[in-house]
């Protein structure tokens, strides 16, 4: 059987943006006919919300979208993780500060590097963090959404190609 390339997405409490990466993320890879082949997870920097499901808002606008999210479940983000993910995607910079020093912690068992999800999307004038919705209106759900949709395409095109999938 092939190796499989495991994806961390991680924001601040694990309830809003990480697990929307999360679930569109799987409905591409499932799409794509690679679920046997990409494992993926979701975390928080923060313990606040850990074995919560997603906030209600998410869900509403991930299943607008067809995307359920209802089976996740919160959990905080540990430096062993970087010895077990190809990729841990932070959705702000804070997120990365935040991982860098886990990350520094095991360094030398690491088997990558912290960067932001956003760095996938390539087109001039794109913005690098997907904005913490938490305490504002439905609108920064959709956007949200919207932005796990856009680099979620990019970060599986890089995928295949890395990895020849
Ligand atoms: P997330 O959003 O990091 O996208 O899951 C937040 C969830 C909870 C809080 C902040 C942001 N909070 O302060 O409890």
């Amino acid at each position: 059987m092939s190796a499989t390339v495991k994806v961390l997405f991680v924001c601040l409490g694990n309830i809003c943006r990480s697990p929307t990466a999360h679930g569109v993320f799987l409905k591409k890879v499932q799409a794509a006919g690679l679920a046997s082949r990409v494992e993926i997870d979701s975390a928080g920097t923060a313990a606040y919300h850990i074995g919560k499901a997603p906030d209600a808002r998410s869900q509403r606008a991930a299943q607008q979208q067809g995307y359920d999210l209802s089976a996740l479940r919160a959990r905080q983000v540990t430096a062993e993780d970087f010895a077990d993910f190809d990729y841990v995607l932070a959705m702000d910079h804070q997120n990365l500060s935040e991982l860098r020093v886990l990350h520094a912690s095991i360094e030398s068992s690491a088997r990558c590097t912290p960067q932001l999800f956003l760095s996938f999307l390539q087109a001039a004038g794109s913005p690098d963090e997907v904005p913490d919705p938490y305490y504002g209106g439905a609108d920064g759900f959709k956007e949200v959404l919207r932005l796990c949709e856009e680099a979620a395409d990019a970060l599986l095109s890089d995928i295949r190609e890395r990895h020849a999938l």
